[in-house]
């Protein structure tokens, strides 16, 4: 008798708890920004650029975008087209080239412990071969209420691809909502 009522209060509060982790993940889950119940404070975003020639070499016609915003293939995809790049000649010296490519493999998406570059990796799980960030399901849906006057036919943006213009903090590697400002067009209210 005593046997099975601890084994029902057992029962019992396992699966409260299991309620509430559930609870939890699911609120994390939900919100999507930079902040995560579970992550440490230190893993929102993605990794700020850390890499001496990486920030030399890819930061003179746009930021120099963190290798946590793409996954390993299309870094692949990008670093083989560079004499052909996106209309520009990017093209570096093999050694060069050689050192930045492992820098981006080895910190891409699939591999963060960043929270935004996980939701990049699951956004792509079925295709990570694409060459561009904002071509990514994840960057699609984050951007789909933004009127092109804002951007393309922007002269003060252009394009995009030009994440810090409105991200006031991308190169830290934050995107929070409130840290977001429109050139000629000011602070972005949801
Ligand atoms: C000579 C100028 C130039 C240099 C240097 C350069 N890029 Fe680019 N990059 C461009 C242009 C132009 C685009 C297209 C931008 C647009 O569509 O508005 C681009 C786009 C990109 C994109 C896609 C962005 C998006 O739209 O999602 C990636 C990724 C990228 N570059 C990576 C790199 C890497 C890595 C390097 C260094 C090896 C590099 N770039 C160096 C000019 C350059
Ligand atoms: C023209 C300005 C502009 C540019 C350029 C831009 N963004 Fe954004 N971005 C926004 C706005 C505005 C939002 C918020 C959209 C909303 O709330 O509906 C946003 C949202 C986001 C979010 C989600 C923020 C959140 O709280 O969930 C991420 C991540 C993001 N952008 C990344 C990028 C990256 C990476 C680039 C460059 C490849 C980029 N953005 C370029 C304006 C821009």
């Amino acid at each position: 008798m005593k046997k099975s009522l601890i084994g029902t209060l057992l029962i019992t509060s396992t699966l409260a708890a299991l309620t509430t982790t559930l609870f939890f993940s699911e609120r994390a889950q939900s919100r999507d920004s930079d902040f995560s119940f579970f992550s440490k404070s230190s893993y929102r975003g993605v990794m700020p650029v850390k890499n001496a020639s990486y920030q030399e070499e890819c930061s003179s016609c746009h930021m120099a975008y963190s290798p946590g915003l793409l996954p390993s293939k299309s870094w692949q995809k990008v670093m083989n087209n560079l004499a052909d790049h996106y209309g520009d000649n990017a093209e570096l010296l093999p050694e060069t080239q050689q050192t930045i490519l492992n820098y981006l493999l080895t910190n891409s998406a699939e591999k963060s412990k960043y929270y935004r570059s996980k939701e990049i990796a699951r956004s792509l799980r079925n295709n990570n071969s694409i060459d561009r960030i904002t071509l990514s399901p994840y960057f699609i849906r984050k951007h789909d209420e933004i009127p092109k006057k804002f951007v393309i036919d922007n002269p003060k943006v252009g394009s995009f691809s030009q994440c810090n213009l409105c991200h006031t903090r991308a190169e830290q590697g934050s995107f929070n909502e409130d840290e977001i400002s429109i050139p000629g067009v000011g602070f972005w209210e949801d």
